[in-house]
C-alpha cells in the first residue's frame, strides 16, 4: 500500500491508475478506523479495480467547541488496518495543503443541511461537502463509499453529486454495529463504562419504534414520545433530536409512510452519538 501526503502526487497517481484502465473506489475517512470503515473498504474493493482510502480529520467540519483537537488519531494502526483491508493507496493530506491561506471556495447544498444534525452543527455539512468535493478532485474516483450511519451526510453528498453532475457513483453501506447493537463510531472511545451502557438507548429506540410501526402505530408523535421517555430513562442522556421524517427530503413526517426515516442524536455524557433506521410498515 502506497502512502501519499502530497496533493499533486495523489492526482498524478490517480491519473496513472485511470489511464492504465483501472476503475477507482474512494473511501473517505477521518481515521481511527474501526470495522465500520473496513466494511466500506471491502465494498469499495469489490466494486473497483483499485481502492484509495483517505484519512483526514477535516477542520472545517468541526464547529467551535466541538472535538476537533481531541478527535482520536492512530496513524500507524490505521495504515496497518487499511493495508490489511486491501487498500492500494492511503491518502493523508496535511491541513495546510488542503486549506492554503487563500482558500475561499465552499461547496454548499442548500436545504438538506438545514435539517437534523445541521440544526445543532451549523456549517458542518458545508465543511463535509467542500472536503469531499476536494477529495473527489484529488483522487478521481469512479465510485465513492459512505456509511448509512451518517444518513444525512450520505443524503447531502448524493445531492451534491447529482446537482453538480459529478461523474461518480455513490454507494451507501448499512451500519456496522457492536455485538450489543451500538453503532460503531470513532467517538465511542470517549464513553466511560457506565456511559457505554447508556449508549444502548439509541439502538433500543430504533427497535422500539420499528416494533410500534409493525404493531400498526401510525402517529409519529406517539412514537417520538415513547422514544423520548425511553432515552431519558437512561442515566447521562440528553436528547439533541428525535426526527421522524421523509427519507429523501428529510422533511418532518406526521404519519408513518411506506418508509419513514427515524434519526436520533443523543448526548451520552459529553459524547454526541447518532443513529438511524428506515421504519417500514411491514
Ligand atoms: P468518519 O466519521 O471517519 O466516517 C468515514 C465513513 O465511515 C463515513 O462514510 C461514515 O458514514 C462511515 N461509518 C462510520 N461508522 C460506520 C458504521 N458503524 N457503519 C458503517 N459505516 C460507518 O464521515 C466522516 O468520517 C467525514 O465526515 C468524511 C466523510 C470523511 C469527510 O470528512
Amino acid at each position: 500500500m502506497e502512502v501519499i501526503e502530497s496533493i499533486d502526487q495523489m492526482q498524478q497517481s490517480a491519473e496513472l491508475l485511470r489511464s492504465a484502465g483501472n476503475t477507482i473506489a474512494l473511501v473517505p475517512t477521518m481515521g481511527f478506523l474501526h470495522p465500520g470503515h473496513l466494511e466500506l473498504m471491502r465494498v469499495g474493493s469489490k466494486h473497483a479495480d483499485r481502492l484509495i482510502i483517505s484519512i483526514f480529520v477535516n477542520p472545517t467540519q468541526f464547529g467551535p467547541g466541538e472535538d476537533f483537537e481531541e478527535y482520536p488519531r492512530d496513524t500507524p494502526g490505521d495504515l496497518e488496518k487499511a493495508r490489511k483491508a486491501g487498500a492500494d493507496v492511503a491518502f493523508m493530506p496535511r491541513a495546510e495543503e488542503m486549506y492554503k491561506d487563500m482558500h475561499q471556495t465552499k461547496v454548499m447544498v442548500e436545504k438538506l443541511p438545514k435539517r437534523l444534525c445541521g440544526l445543532s452543527r451549523p456549517g458542518h455539512f458545508d465543511g463535509v461537502t467542500t472536503v469531499v468535493a476536494k477529495l473527489f478532485n484529488i483522487t478521481k474516483p469512479h465510485l465513492a463509499v459512505f456509511g448509512q450511519k451518517d444518513y444525512q451526510q450520505l443524503a447531502v453528498i448524493s445531492r451534491m453529486v447529482m446537482d453538480l453532475n459529478m461523474d461518480i457513483q455513490i454507494v451507501g453501506v448499512p451500519t456496522v454495529r457492536e455485538a450489543d447493537g451500538l453503532a460503531m463510531s470513532s467517538r465511542n472511545k470517549y464513553l466511560s463504562e457506565a456511559e457505554r451502557a447508556s449508549a444502548l438507548c439509541l439502538k433500543e429506540s430504533l427497535d422500539t419504534a420499528q416494533a410500534l410501526v409493525e404493531a400498526g402505530e401510525p402517529d409519529t408523535a406517539v412514537i417520538e414520545r415513547r422514544i423520548k421517555a425511553l432515552i431519558l430513562g437512561y442515566p447521562f442522556t440528553d436528547i439533541d433530536y428525535i426526527a421522524l421524517c421523509d427519507p429523501i427530503t428529510l422533511d418532518p413526517a406526521s404519519t408513518i409512510q411506506e418508509e419513514t426515516l427515524l434519526a436520533l442524536a443523543v448526548r451520552v455524557g459529553k459524547t454526541r452519538l447518532i443513529d438511524n433506521c428506515l421504519l417500514r410498515r411491514d
